[in-house]
């Protein structure tokens, strides 16, 4: 959803083309995760005013950054050439939430005409309408239909009624939240306060990128861990997840920079700013950063004189090529085939094959805990709730425990009793969608443990659960998730093992299922080939309307999960079909012309779909099948068959889905469609 990217260059000089190129840069990196319109707010050149500020000016626009980005050198007010030595520029990308997608309601949003304050937001402030109510009592006149709108107007009428109290940039901003609900994260810029910049957050991500070629000058401080981050650590492989959320190559701060030139980059996500530093401080809840004569200072909302919040300076692990398409005509294409290498990065330093021992670093302190629960409650959305379904039959196999799987928002919506002795997983690729976090803060009053399984270092998640696992996918680009879906199954089977580890009437499923994943990889690689194969047959299917995907057991998660790549990214109607209830309905769609998928594997429903798929071929149904190789028996039935490895039952689905990830790429290419940002869509669903 919305992304924020802010810029400033101190004692640095930048011509103003190199700052709009730098803001763009910077939202072009945000463009993944879904928006209808994008803007930017510079200095404007020197005006002789009273107060001789230069004027800020708001560039905004509807549509794509590349609109926005045309737009920036139409204004010939501006020089392009001229150096700024020190400046401070905001850009966003808007999803729109209040009022339609339009310049005027995207950010930076703006307190005045005069653009005294302008603001941009993520989130959503949920009492926007009593400030707006108050505010218009007060005359302050909104232009936008935007929640956003009232946090500039707020800070100009806190500003204008300071009397003769001094505030500094950081105070208003602090005397605004106190009056915001909901979730945010906000960057302010100001003409009364040229050169500085204010950032703060509540709910949604934000952190701050440092770069300086001098030693930064950060008060020393002994290192601590952030509560709620995952501690990840093993014995046998130390370094092989050495990640950011492992601050022992961290500096702990309350403040940076020593009015030497020093470059800040501000961004709601990580891939924003790893190309200019991967020296990065995370801000938490309630915090507020700001930056003055080139040195940044940390505030807590409401704290006393001399309390001030220490958080990290952290190392990003994130290599420039992971958010670069390379050869791949999209992000999504790229993902799917990097799944040989994200997956093993999955298990890396987590499984030991000669041992057979598993560990996640992140959860063998709760371990004894979880082993005590009453249930297992996993918790998710989209693809993240389909890598629970897919996993449930084998954690319950394996833990022994029921195991409960839960769309977030049906969670909410029923109240679900949540008692102490429950153990609640959330497994979420970005850790920020607001459903999930919300059913983490429902379970959390009731005292249940929490546990995150995200893709996300410092997302929401990770911090606000008890303990968990990073699934290190590696950055995750296209909107429709691949690899993420295909880690987080790996993740959650890697929990199973680890449970299980001292039941000895299960050591022979764990080796079998350890043994699998040894391989699995390798297996990936192969189904990968089918490619070519997987594109001849969305040849045939890409003018379709419907398409049907059928399955059980192990392999029902797939169906979900290969209906919903289908239907994100092709905007056909697609639907996961649990063969064991096509009885019940489903077989009415049943004819010559229906597409329909089946996937059909060795393995303990084996016969059950066969009927079903018996079923299917006596209404002329024409299936394409997802078998095992050399199943004489599909091929005879079939209209067309896809052979896949055979691997244990309860890994065949990693290898299953991949097929149906290829044809929903070459489906939505056929069709013409942007595969990496389809429509209405957003890659981090962060409102309710
Ligand atoms: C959005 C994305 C999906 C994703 C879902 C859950 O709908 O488009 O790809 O599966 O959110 O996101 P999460 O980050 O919590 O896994």
């Amino acid at each position: 959803m919305c992304g924020i990217f802010a810029y400033l260059n101190y004692c640095v000089p930048r011509t103003r083309k190199e700052i709009f190129e730098t803001l763009v840069k910077g939202l072009r990196r945000l463009e993944y995760r879904g928006y209808d319109s994008a803007g930017i707010a510079v200095d404007g050149d020197k005006k002789t005013t009273t107060e001789d500020n230069s004027k800020i000016v708001l560039i905004k626009k509807k549509g794509k950054v590349k609109a926005l980005d045309e737009e920036l050198y139409k204004k010939d007010c501006m020089d392009l050439e001229v150096e700024l030595d020190t400046h401070f520029g905001i850009a966003h990308t808007r999803w729109a939430t209040h009022g339609e997608p339009s310049a005027l309601n995207s950010h930076p949003q703006r307190s005045d005409k005069n653009n005294a304050f302008v603001v941009i937001h993520n989130g959503i402030i949920t009492n926007y309408k009593e400030l707006k109510k108050y505010l218009n009592s007060k005359g302050y006149e909104f232009e936008s239909e935007t929640d956003t709108e009232v946090i500039p107007k707020l800070i100009k009428y806190v500003y204008d009624n300071r009397e003769k109290e001094d505030l500094s940039f950081s105070t208003l901003v602090e005397r605004v939240i106190q009056q915001l609900e909901g979730a945010f994260a906000l960057v302010f810029k100001s003409h009364y306060f040229p050169g500085e910049a204010v950032a703060t957050r509540r709910g949604s991500p934000l952190l701050i990128g440092v770069r300086s070629k001098y030693e930064l000058s950060a008060e020393h401080i002994p290192i601590q861990y952030n509560s709620g981050l995952f501690k990840e650590g093993i014995e046998q492989d130390k370094n092989s997840h050495n990640r950011p959320d492992k601050p022992d190559n961290s500096t702990a701060v309350n403040s940076v920079g020593d009015g030497k030139a020093v470059e800040y980059y501000f961004a709601s996500d990580a891939s924003a700013i790893i190309e200019h530093t991967n020296k990065v401080i995370y801000l938490e809840d309630d915090d507020i950063a700001a930056v003055v004569g080139g040195k940044l200072s940390l505030h807590r909302l409401n704290s006393l004189a001399g309390e001030n919040p220490v958080r990290a300076i952290q190392t990003l692990q994130m290599e420039l090529q992971e958010i670069m398409k390379g050869n791949f005509e999209a992000f999504m294409q790229k993902e799917i085939f990097e799944q040989p290498e994200s997956v093993f990065n999955t298990m890396r330093g987590r499984i030991c094959f000669h041992t057979n021992k598993v560990i996640l670093g992140g959860l063998k302190d709760h371990l004894k805990e979880i082993k005590r629960c009453r249930r297992l409650i996993v918790i998710g959305c989209g693809t993240s709730f389909h890598a629970a379904v897919a996993t449930r039959q084998i954690l319950e196999e394996l833990t022994e425990l029921p195991v409960m799987v839960e769309l977030a928002s049906d969670f909410l919506d029923r109240n679900t009793p949540v008692f102490r002795d429950d153990v609640c997983f959330y497994i979420s690729q970005s850790g920020e969608t607001a459903d999930t976090l919300m059913a983490l803060r429902y379970c959390k009053d009731r005292g249940a443990l929490t546990v995150g399984v995200t893709n996300t270092v410092g997302s929401s998640i990770s911090r606000d659960t008890d303990c968990g696992v990073h699934i290190n996918a590696g950055p995750e680009i296209g909107v429709a998730s691949t690899k993420a879906y295909t880690s987080q199954f790996v993740a959650l089977i890697m929990f199973g093992l680890m449970m299980s580890e001292d039941r000895i009437s299960l050591q022979p499923r764990r080796l079998e299922i350890i043994n699998g994943l040894r391989i699995l990889p390798d297996m990936i690689k192969k189904v990968l080939t089918l490619d070519n194969k997987i594109k001849s047959i969305a040849d045939e299917l890409y003018q379709q309307k419907s398409l049907l995907v059928m399955g059980r057991g192990f392999n029902y998660a797939t169906c979900l999960e290969g209906a919903l790549k289908i239907k994100e990214i092709t905007y056909m109607h697609s639907e996961g079909i649990l063969a064991g209830e096509l009885k019940h309905g489903p077989l009415a769609l049943i004819d010559k012309h229906m597409p329909v998928i089946m996937i059909i594997m060795k393995d303990a429903c084996y016969t059950k779909c066969q009927n079903a798929l018996q079923q299917v071929t006596a209404r002329s149904g024409r299936p394409i099948i997802l078998c095992c190789q050399d199943d004489q028996e599909m091929s005879k039935n079939a209209y067309k068959t896809i052979e896949l490895p055979h691997t244990v039952d309860c890994l065949q689905g990693i290898l299953s889905v991949i097929p149906l990830q290829l044809l929903s790429f070459h489906l939505a290419v056929l069709r013409g469609y942007d595969v990496d940002c389809p429509r209405n869509l957003a890659k981090s669903v962060t409102v309710e």
